[in-house]
């Protein structure tokens, strides 16, 4: 009786236990689950043909070379939710970030498959033999076992005179390397993909015809085209190139890329400003959609799958420039904006400020 009586406590007491146990399985399921609603909702993803989700907002860090500030920008840019950071060996600021990273990623606040890290080859690593050389030099600064995506940084190759002379000049002229083989390179990148250095490959600054001879000969097709992208400069041959050809395309300087104002006269070079972020009819839409300029014309690519890296190191900024999934632009307000392009005139990354750069056999700024 005694016995009967305690196994049947016993029994109670699993069946009390195993409940509480579930219930706080199904709290933890929901709770997650909403979680991971949220950042659905807060975010895009773009499938690339590696079979790697890219996120469509990226965060951009060209001239992003002050410590504090970087640190700063990157930490408050991984709270808002950003998942996707575009850098290069060309911005010198891979060491910063790979700093925040392994703090993010140590701490177990995030693992190393959210994050999608994009890194470039410079032009003075523009031969077979430098691909890993200076993906490895990215990757230790980085702290890094991998990046998702290894590009190369343009067609145009330097030539090499030490690692940290980017742009090496002589007489006022950049130091070109003429002899720039794509399809090489191309080949050295694909061996970077099976020695597990980098998940996807890509270029950016190539026109259609240098894609296509990459896509013609690749054994891994590239995933991902980077180019300038914005709405007085939207490439529609390009982009139904990269349709065709089934390579995702990122644009770079999709708010039209206002900080070369204070770069280019820092050189001693004009400037115009573009004034994109200006445009009464940008400015108008934004109004409508209770939105700011910025906001419009990075959801209006996102919109059309294009991936976009506004670059902020201000907080409420780069916040601003995440939060564009919570509005749509209509089918009018689309082609209104598609009114904007301007065509090849609107192209104003041109890299004419380097003297010569016209004259390299791959230079690809002639045509789209
Ligand atoms: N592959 C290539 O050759 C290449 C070339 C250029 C750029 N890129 C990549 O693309 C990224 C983006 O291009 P980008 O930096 O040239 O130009 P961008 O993203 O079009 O513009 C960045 C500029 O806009 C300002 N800005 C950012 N958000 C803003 C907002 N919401 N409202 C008003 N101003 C805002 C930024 O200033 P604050 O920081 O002060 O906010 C910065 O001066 C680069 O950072 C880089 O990662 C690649
Ligand atoms: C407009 O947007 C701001 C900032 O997101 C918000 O605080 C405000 O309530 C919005 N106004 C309307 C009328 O929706
Ligand atoms: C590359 O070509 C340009 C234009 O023809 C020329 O001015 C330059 O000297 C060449 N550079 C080298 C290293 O051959």
């Amino acid at each position: 009786m005694i016995s009967r009586c305690f196994s049947h406590l016993v029994n109670h007491l699993t069946t009390t236990r195993l409940a509480l146990l579930l219930a706080h399985l199904f709290l933890l399921y929901y709770l997650f689950k909403g979680n991971s609603e949220q950042t659905m909702s807060s975010q895009k993803f773009i499938e690339l043909n590696s079979g790697q989700k890219m996120p469509a907002v990226g965060l951009g860090t060209w001239q992003a070379t002050d410590e504090a500030e970087l640190e700063n920008a990157l930490e408050e840019a991984l709270k808002a939710g950003y998942r996707h950071i575009d850098t290069a060996y060309l911005y010198t600021n891979e060491a910063i970030i790979g700093r925040v990273l392994e703090r993010w990623l140590s701490s177990g606040k995030i693992q190393r498959n959210d994050l999608f890290i994009t890194s470039k080859l410079p032009g003075i690593g523009m031969t077979p033999e430098r691909v890993e050389y200076f993906l490895k030099k990215s990757l230790a600064d980085l702290k890094l076992d991998y990046v998702d995506l290894y590009l190369v940084h343009s067609p145009m190759g330097y030539q090499y005179v030490s690692d940290t002379e980017l742009t090496p000049m002589k007489d006022g002229q950049l130091l070109l390397d003429n002899k720039t083989d794509l399809e090489a390179i191309w080949k050295a990148l694909e061996v970077q993909v099976d020695a597990g250095l980098t998940k996807s490959i890509g270029v950016s600054n190539y026109n259609i015809a240098q894609l296509e001879r990459m896509v013609k000969m690749a054994r891994i097709p590239p995933a991902n085209l980077q180019v300038e992208l914005h709405a007085y400069f939207q490439q529609k041959p390009l982009q139904e190139a990269c349709k065709r050809l089934n390579v995702k395309l990122c644009a770079y300087a999709p708010l039209g890329s206002p900080g070369r104002k204070a770069l280019f006269e820092k050189r001693g070079l004009k400037f115009e400003e573009l004034g994109l972020l200006q445009d009464p009819v940008v400015i108008e839409l934004a109004t409508k959609h209770n939105k700011t300029a910025s906001q419009i014309l990075l959801r209006f690519l996102v919109q059309q799958d294009v991936i976009v890296i506004p670059k902020s190191t201000n907080p409420s900024r780069l916040r601003q420039n995440l939060e564009i999934f919570d509005f749509q632009l209509s089918s009018e307000d689309m082609s209104t904006l598609q009114n904007l392009d301007k065509g090849l005139e609107g192209r104003s990354f041109t890299a004419k400020a380097f003297k010569g750069v016209t004259e390299h056999p791959e230079y690809p700024f002639n045509s789209y």
